[in-house]
């Protein structure tokens, strides 16, 4: 019997489905090639394969916890060492395949020190083309550093309009966009300053959403938490990181958007899980809040594994206990015993 196909608002809800979140791996080449350097292994198109088909193929904490996986050009065209294409892989878990379609971000011309994210021409061809490979849904980052004149309005209306342009496009081809604002935390700025900026962007975005007629039902957001810059010697305790965060999603997030999957942008893997769990006990809140972390997700498992063969079982291992924590987070069930009982 031939299952009918889930519409993009099923897709959308399962994405956030309780107890799950996204796990990134869509490193760019360059990103994933910083990521090897850190475990001294070459960045070769087969490390690349052995080390993410390690990840996707840790059944229990696939199944369990993770919803969906973000991948990248590279490897939505690869194929695991059985010969299943990846995205089929990762689709026997009964997680769902995603894409990163952007390109990129360059400096925006007379905004020194913004960004524009690029990858909107040709982009409807794309879609198309990931749809055929079987994803399902897709992800586009755009970035904002916080400093004395930082972000410029220039970059944040640009950026939102370009992220409305993709979410459009993505809806109309049939993948559900995850729309990805990311203020970043590598500054020395203080929480106030991450709070202020992070609901102007979040104001844009859902503006320019408005204006170019996207479905905010076939929609996830994946923002940063507001948060201490890295460099600021003032830290606002785990408590404030939640309490500000739900806030400012209050003011800026419909809630006819299903679902906030958080990115954890450079935060310990415990910071990351404890912010997620203390803004659900935050609750009852209009949204799912779930979890779509790179670094965080991953960081023990790349440690684990180490790009030896012999490890690929403790990489596993390490990749299902922080699934399994912020599984447990996306419901406000952490505790910090659980990481010790472990
Ligand atoms: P991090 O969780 O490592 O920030 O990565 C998430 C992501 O997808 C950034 O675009």
């Amino acid at each position: 019997m031939m299952t009918k196909p889930m519409s993009l608002e099923q897709v959308a809800e399962a994405m956030v489905a309780p107890g799950k979140g996204i796990l990134a791996a869509d490193e760019s080449s360059g990103t994933i090639k910083k990521r090897f350097d850190s475990i001294k292994i070459d960045s070769t198109e087969v490390n690349r394969r052995d080390y993410r088909e390690m990840l996707f193929s840790a059944i229990d904490a696939m199944r369990s916890s993770i919803s969906g996986v973000i991948l990248y050009d590279e490897t939505i065209r690869q194929k695991a060492k059985d010969g299943r294409p990846m995205p089929e892989l990762i689709a026997s878990t009964g997680a769902l395949p995603g894409i990163k379609v952007d390109k990129g971000t360059k400096p925006l011309p007379f905004c020194p020190g913004d960004t524009i994210t690029e990858g909107l021409d040709g982009l409807a061809e794309r879609i198309k083309d990931y749809v055929a490979l079987g994803a399902k849904f897709a992800k586009w980052r755009a970035v904002y550093d916080i400093g004395l004149k930082v972000p410029s309005w220039s970059s944040i209306n640009a950026n939102a309009h370009a992220l409305a342009r993709y979410a459009a496009l993505c809806v109309e081809g049939g993948l559900v966009p995850i729309v990805e604002p990311e203020v970043l935390m590598d500054g020395g700025h203080d929480i106030d300053a991450c709070e202020g900026v992070t609901e102007w962007v979040l104001r844009e975005v859902y503006q320019q959403l408005y204006y170019a007629r996207v479905p905010l039902e076939k929609t996830i957001l994946k923002p940063n938490m507001v948060i201490s810059g890295m460099k600021c010697p003032k830290r606002a305790s785990r408590e404030e990181v939640a309490e500000r965060t739900v806030r400012v999603l209050k003011r800026c997030v419909p809630p006819a958007v299903p679902g906030i999957a958080f990115l954890s942008g450079g935060q310990s893997d415990e910071d990351a899980t404890a912010h997620l769990s203390l803004m659900n006990q935050l609750g009852p809140l209009p949204w799912r809040l779930s979890f779509s972390y790179g670094r965080a997700l991953q960081a023990a498992a790349l440690k684990a594994w180490g790009g030896r063969p012999e490890n690929v079982a403790a990489g596993q291992r390490a990749f299902a206990h922080r699934a399994r924590m912020n599984g447990a987070a996306s419901l406000g069930k952490w505790t910090d015993e659980m990481e010790k009982a472990a």
